[in-house]
């Protein structure tokens, strides 16, 4: 609560300064104390666990810096801080192909092209285990199911190295009856008890983990496999938890 207010107050002010330099934003005035504002709001509500933004000087920066800045880093949020896939928080904010086609405008829909397009793409960034695709480890794909540590990134608090992202599976779907889960998905309660296990099914399992957009183009699903966050290993794990006759999702 405390944290949402500073940093609701912190932008607040970072708009007024905005106003205010646009005001006097005459190329001969070389000021710089519209920065000012900022630290003494910072200074009359003592930042708790939130890092304090660093001092920058508004009159030098471009009009996308100064977004960024007060969208993200005013807020703590630390753009550069590195990702468990390699890259930084920056570069989560830049759309791949799919999500480009994937985000309409307001009224638009998806033109049987365009859908064709994104399942072709998800298709394609599919990557099969060597030797074809086998069930692995019923108990490990549990874990991984009913975690929601994911690959956060560019929000100071937050660290990650170490740890092993989940599939995060039961904020969407009901799995096993021990646990609750979601209802963004459909249930997979059951899931090989009632679907088979041949090998079209397996495909379909793998497929749908790692891109689900292959066959359901522009899901809400999100690709695990394809965006780095599981493993071939832990996608067989969890496709076991889903698959195994002794897992409980299908007793
Ligand atoms: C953010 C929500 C979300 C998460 C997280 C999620 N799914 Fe899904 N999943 C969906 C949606 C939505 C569908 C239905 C496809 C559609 O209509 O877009 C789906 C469909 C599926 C299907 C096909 C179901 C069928 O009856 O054919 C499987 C299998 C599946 N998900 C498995 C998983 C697994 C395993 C995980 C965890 C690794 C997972 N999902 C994580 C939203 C999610």
């Amino acid at each position: 609560m405390l944290k949402k207010t500073s940093i609701a107050a912190a932008l607040a002010t970072a708009t007024a300064v905005l106003l205010v330099a646009g005001g006097c934003a005459t190329p001969d005035t070389g000021k710089t104390e519209a920065a000012k504002p900022a630290q003494d709001a910072s200074a009359a509500k003592p930042a708790q666990d939130t890092p304090k933004p660093k001092a920058v000087d508004y009159t030098a920066m471009t009009p996308a810096a100064l977004a960024e800045y007060l969208i993200f880093e005013s807020g703590s949020y630390e753009l550069d801080q590195p990702t468990q896939e390699g890259t930084n928080g920056r570069a989560r904010l830049v759309q791949d192909e799919i999500q480009k086609i994937c985000s309409l405008k307001k009224g638009e829909e998806l033109s049987d092209e365009a859908r064709a397009k994104v399942m072709a793409l998800a298709a394609a960034s599919i990557k099969y285990p060597e030797g074809g695709i086998k069930l692995g480890d019923w108990k490990k794909g549990r874990e991984l199911a009913w975690s929601g540590f994911g690959y956060r990134t560019a929000h100071n608090p937050d660290k990650h190295a170490g740890r092993e992202a989940g599939g995060n599976c039961y904020n969407c779907h009901e799995l096993a009856t021990d646990r609750t889960g979601g209802t963004i998905g459909l249930t997979l309660t059951g899931f090989g008890k009632i679907r088979g296990s041949g090998p079209d099914m397996l495909k379909y399992a793998y497929d749908m983990i790692y891109n689900a957009n292959t066959y359901f183009p522009c899901t809400s699903m999100p690709r695990m496999g394809a965006n780095g966050v599981l493993n071939q290993q832990q996608i067989t794990d969890i496709m076991a938890y889903l698959f195994d006759p002794a897992s409980p999702v299908n007793k």
